[in-house]
């Protein structure tokens, strides 16, 4: 029994990204059935359908995934660059009040209007690389009302643009100057008073910490993790970016979705990762842009088959980059990711990342109808060549988005 489609992408280069090696194939011109917002099916035979849209032969991928950024913020870190250009650390320009604080100070003097429409053309830079979904966080609010209007204008371009967006709760970002020398108050407030208005009017699926010396200690964010686990919220982690703490395996602990950076991640955290399937979300640009030189365990998580995601981490601090595709490219030169593991990253694993493993990530009939239609012959030249637009159109939900 099959009811007519709304539409049928025909002449289709599919890559599905399903598992296994054939997940990463080229297949010959095929069709692709959309009903509801839905992939039907995918098939060499004529499907009908009350639309047709004729590939011509372009490739198709699933909607490419960023499954960790911090899209929604105001103000501008050039200064702060040009510093640490002149050879001042990171973390030293966070212990003098700038860093996540400086971006805090602009966020709060920021509406929630402006906060989601001076995203946008972050955003777009992420859409002309292919995405079709973006987690955004909070973290540069830190009181209450500041997160819950974070997490407003983050959940707001969806009125913008066709993208599906996914917001996290990262109050535990950094401690506000109000709680100095409280962070353990700081992180009650977090527990009993943000996430539980966070979790009532659904403002977030996930919390995050970062869990660091310049962020919180491995007590604390359990607190957040227990807190969350209490009102019925996903975890995702900032850890083991700057220094081994063992926040990863804490994260896995909770069966945490996922644990990112994770650059001095050990043989231990692994394996707990491992037993938890929970994704190592690495970010490259993050790593680049701070010049870190210790790189993710990249051996250690394919033998023990953690999988591995790739995001921007846009960020105006670590991560100025608005172009997933550029990420692929720094995970393959820098961590020495394959292009096909690069792919998968920033598809069915960064799925996974989110929550969304068995939806979203893979052209596979049953699956959210999120793709990608590309000017590309070969699946590798989405690692390789950066700044040549090369994207198509993009479908959300079984819609059109002419680019
Ligand atoms: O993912 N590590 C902590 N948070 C961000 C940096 C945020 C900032 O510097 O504004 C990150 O790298
Ligand atoms: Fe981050």
């Amino acid at each position: 029994m099959s009811a007519i489609c709304d539409h049928v992408l025909t002449n289709a280069k599919v890559v599905t990204m399903q598992p296994g090696e054939a997940g990463y194939t080229v297949s010959q011109p095929c069709n692709i059935g959309i009903r509801e917002g839905v992939i039907t099916e995918i098939s060499a035979k004529a499907i009908e359908a009350h639309q047709q849209f004729d590939c011509q032969g372009k490739l198709v991928t699933p909607g490419f995934i960023d499954c960790h950024t911090h899209l929604i913020f105001a103000g501008s870190r050039a200064d702060e660059f040009e510093k640490r250009l002149q050879g001042v650390p990171y973390q030293e320009i966070a212990k003098q009040g700038g860093g996540i604080l400086s971006t805090v100070r602009a966020t709060r003097l920021a509406s929630e209007q402006q906060l989601t429409e001076s995203a946008l053309p972050r955003l777009d830079g992420l859409i002309r690389t292919g995405v079709t979904s973006v987690e955004v966080k909070s973290g540069y609010g830190l009181t209450l009302n500041d997160e819950i209007k974070m997490l407003r204008a983050a959940k707001a371009l969806e009125a913008h643009r066709k993208i599906r967006v996914t917001t996290t709760l990262l109050a535990a970002h950094a401690l506000p100057p109000e709680f100095a020398g409280r962070a353990d108050d700081y992180i009650a407030h977090v527990c009993e008073t943000i996430i539980p208005m966070v979790a009532e009017e659904n403002l977030a699926t996930s919390v995050d910490v970062f869990c660091e010396s310049i962020g919180f200690n491995l007590e604390q964010t359990e607190r957040v993790f227990e807190a969350a686990k209490q009102h019925g919220l996903q975890i995702k982690g900032h850890t083991e970016q700057l220094s081994n703490l063992g926040g990863s395996a804490l994260t896995a602990r909770y069966a945490g979705l996922s644990a990112d950076h994770i650059e001095y991640l050990d043989e231990a955290g692994v394996k707990a990762m491992a037993r938890a399937n929970t994704v190592a979300t690495l970010l490259p640009g993050a790593f680049y842009f701070l010049k870190e030189t210790q790189r993710p365990p990249i051996e250690l998580l394919r033998q023990h088959k953690v999988p591995m995601a790739i995001a921007t981490d846009l960020n105006p601090g670590t991560s100025p980059f608005a172009d997933l595709t550029m990420m692929m490219n720094m995970a393959c030169t820098l961590f020495g990711l394959t292009p096909e593991e690069s792919l998968r990253g920033v598809t069915c694993h960064a799925a996974q990342a989110l929550g969304y493993g068995n939806t979203r990530g893979q052209v596979q009939a049953g699956f959210d109808a999120d793709l990608a239609i590309w000017d590309v012959t070969h699946p590798a030249e989405f690692s390789y060549f950066q700044g040549a637009p090369r994207l198509a159109t993009r479908l959300v939900a079984g819609e059109f988005d002419h680019v």
